[in-house]
């Protein structure tokens, strides 16, 4: 079951660049940077209510991240949903057959399961699925 809009993130080249509007001109504050090594990139999160904008950034070049800031530049790259039971969601999409970047889970920030839906299935949308570290058991 999807419950909500986890975040939706933004490709920046540089994050430590990319603060500045949010906080100069939003005056949100960046709540976390951490590296994903399994993913290649940095992240930074500045929370907005319930749910947070993410700014990622590649750590390494031919990454799928590094190849869409190349093509197109900076801008809205994901739209991350929670989710309770990630690989029951991955495998149900499966089955209706969407493509998966993802068919088993992997680890993303803050410690969740994360997966990606191929933008080739939900309409040019990279949709992420993620189910927090406290969601099941
Ligand atoms: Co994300």
């Amino acid at each position: 079951m999807i419950k909500k809009i986890d975040h939706i993130a933004i490709a920046v080249h540089n994050l430590e660049e990319a603060v500045k509007f949010y906080q100069q001109f939003l005056g949100l504050s960046l709540a976390d940077v951490e590296e994903i090594e399994g993913m290649d990139t940095k992240v930074g999160f500045f929370a907005i209510g319930e749910t947070k904008i993410e700014l990622v950034q590649p750590t390494k070049e031919e990454t799928g991240l590094a190849k869409f800031l190349a093509a197109r530049g900076p801008g809205i790259h994901h739209i991350c949903l929670e989710v309770d039971d990630i690989e029951a969601e991955l495998m149900a999409y499966k089955e209706k057959g969407a493509l998966l970047i993802d068919e088993t889970p992997r680890k993303g920030a803050h410690g969740m399961k994360v997966g990606f839906i191929h933008p080739k299935t939900s309409g040019g949308v990279l949709i992420e699925l993620a189910e927090p570290p406290r969601a099941k058991d």
